[in-house]
């Protein structure tokens, strides 16, 4: 018996048992971090991507690399030789991303994204090739801003106004609502939607309500993926609207008042002109007697 004579298979098999034994190993020794929570950011944040090492190895002189897959394969860092790969990046996330150098040695490998778009959202996936060690982070965008009201009709007789209610920059789509004053939903015409180039939303609706006393109308506009909400209130039977109504009222008056004037002192300066024609005449009569 030689026990150099061992067959390729076996040989194949125990080499196999060893890489599976270091790997085993070597997973059990470091394991890559990142979050289990998603990140959720706003539209134009700077914000940390979190990866980091456990227990703590120095990965400057490794191969780094920062993928994301939701819209085709695509390198979002990549950090090689001690250095920042700037042409294997991505082109929307060239200048934005960076990794925090100085961390690196503690086994950090978190990534700094600027000016988070809506476009970024998604999951990301930070890799250590040679130790093939992988995890992933989400991160969740979204964008939210105030409604404005504002008044677009009277009807004086039906004491009755038109509002419209308009939110410019919300990410992903918000649902808009009007309200009454015990916050029940006012029916209201339907709610226009318009994606701007940047990806954000701008939402509008008009309702009309009756200019009772003491009638509270909100405009809400949510985003529940977010846990975002957004009001802005008027009180349709003073402030706002009445000042409104009466600049609206004072306008026509002033203008029904200029207008009287005018005629009043054409019809002066007529009567003027007659009575003087008239004297004229009678002094010229005057002069051939
Ligand atoms: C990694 O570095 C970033 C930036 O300095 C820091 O915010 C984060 O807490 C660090 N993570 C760990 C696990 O130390
Ligand atoms: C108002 O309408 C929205 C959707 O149109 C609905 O989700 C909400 O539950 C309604 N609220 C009330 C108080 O009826």
């Amino acid at each position: 018996m030689n026990i150099l004579f061992i067959g390729p298979q076996l040989r194949t098999t125990s080499a196999l048992v060893v890489h599976l034994l270091l790997l085993l190993f070597s997973t059990g020794q470091s394991k890559l971090i990142g979050s289990s929570q998603p990140i959720v950011a706003t539209v134009g944040d700077d914000i940390i991507l979190p990866c980091h090492l456990e227990p703590v190895m120095d990965v400057a002189a490794m191969t780094l690399e920062w993928t994301t897959s939701d819209q085709g394969p695509r390198f979002v860092f990549v950090w090689r030789a001690g250095q920042d790969l700037v042409n294997t990046k991505h082109p929307s996330y060239k200048g934005r991303t960076s990794l925090f150098s100085d961390e690196l040695k503690h086994g950090n490998i978190s990534l700094k994204l600027s000016e988070v778009k809506p476009a970024d959202e998604g999951k990301y996936q930070c890799f250590i090739p040679k130790r093939n060690e992988a995890s992933f982070v989400e991160l969740v965008v979204g964008a939210a801003a105030s409604p404005v009201i504002s008044l677009t009709g009277i009807d004086g007789d039906k004491d009755r106004v038109a509002l419209q209610c308009e939110s410019k920059g919300w990410y992903p789509e918000p649902e808009l609502l009007w309200l009454d004053a015990e916050g029940k939903n006012l029916s209201a015409g339907p709610t226009e939607t318009v994606r701007g180039p940047d990806d954000l939303y701008t939402v509008s609706s008009r309702v009309t309500v009756e200019k009772r006393h003491s009638n509270y109308i909100t405009c809400r506009v949510q985003q529940r993926n977010i846990n975002q909400i957004r009001e802005t209130q008027i009180h349709t039977s003073n402030g706002f609207v009445n000042i409104l109504s009466s600049v609206f009222a004072a306008t026509v008056s002033l203008a029904v008042c200029i207008l009287f004037i005018i005629l009043l002192v054409f019809f002066l300066w007529k009567k003027n002109v007659i009575k003087s024609m008239r004297r004229q005449w009678n002094e010229s009569d005057h002069a051939k007697q």
